[in-house]
């Protein structure tokens, strides 16, 4: 049996000040919940104020992106063991805004993958059709180039260490969610990836959540859907009460 995944990815959005309020509300919410794990990634100069926060809760902290050399003279950034440092355990890779925003390939998702997995973070790797792609009926060959560049070339063992958030890029922020179908056809499509490349069991096993427009209106018939494991949610985890309620599917 996979276990859930809940991630709530918090993009450009709170402050530290806002960050510990939002767990003091949420925390309540979710202090019963065992069903599955719980992920919050805030922005970088809040982890601190989410980890203290957190501390000694069920509920995990995240990045959103990471560098992948581990120091050195590269203004702006921040490395994998930063992040493990200041408390983090997961961090997103290659989401679809940097990917459309600052450069993200396939080829720097494997770099930063890697370094994730050094530093002994999670790393949730992003990967996901454009609203042209699926029109043009390319979204299978699409997942299976972003499978086959940013995540084939893993070793086994790190392969075993990573979790996938199938994220087509036109439900996100739009309202516009994928059918439970048709997220799971995506999923499934994934996994046959994960089975040619690692084998039966490190396919059965793998996590691969959903992120789109995910509310609590809809993650029970996301949820339902047995290859969907987890969700990656965006605006409607920004309230506590909303990313509890997706939480406590
Ligand atoms: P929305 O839930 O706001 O569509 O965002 C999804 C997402 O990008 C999560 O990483």
């Amino acid at each position: 049996m996979r276990k859930p995944v809940m991630a709530g990815n918090w993009k450009m959005y709170k402050t530290a000040a806002e960050t510990t309020s939002f767990f003091e509300k949420f925390l309540p919410l979710v202090r019963d919940c065992s069903h599955c794990e719980i992920v919050i990634c805030p922005v970088f100069v809040n982890l601190p104020a989410a980890v203290e926060a957190a501390r000694g809760s069920n509920v995990r902290i995240g990045a959103q992106d990471l560098f992948w050399e581990t120091e050195g003279a590269y203004t702006g950034e921040v490395s994998g063991p930063m992040i493990a440092a200041a408390g983090g355990s997961h961090v997103i890779v290659g989401h679809s805004e940097r990917r459309q925003y600052f450069g993200e390939t396939d080829e720097s998702v494997l770099k930063k993958t890697r370094a994730a997995l050094n530093a002994g973070l999670t790393p949730i790797v992003c990967v996901g059709e454009t609203l042209e792609q699926r029109e043009s009926g390319r979204t299978a060959g699409v997942l299976a180039a972003q499978f086959d560049k940013g995540i084939g070339p893993l070793s086994p063992e790190e392969f075993g260490r990573i979790l996938i958030a199938y994220e087509p890029v036109w439900a996100i922020g739009t309202g516009r969610t994928a059918s439970p179908e048709i997220a799971a056809e995506a999923h499934r499509v994934l996994r046959e990836q994960a089975r040619a490349r690692f084998g039966e069991e490190a396919a059965e096993n793998l996590r691969i959540l959903y992120g789109g427009s995910v509310k609590p209106e809809n993650v029970k018939g996301l949820m339902a859907q047995p290859q969907i494991d987890g969700a990656l949610v965006g605006g409607a985890c920004l309230k506590p009460e909303s990313f509890a309620s997706i939480v406590n599917f």
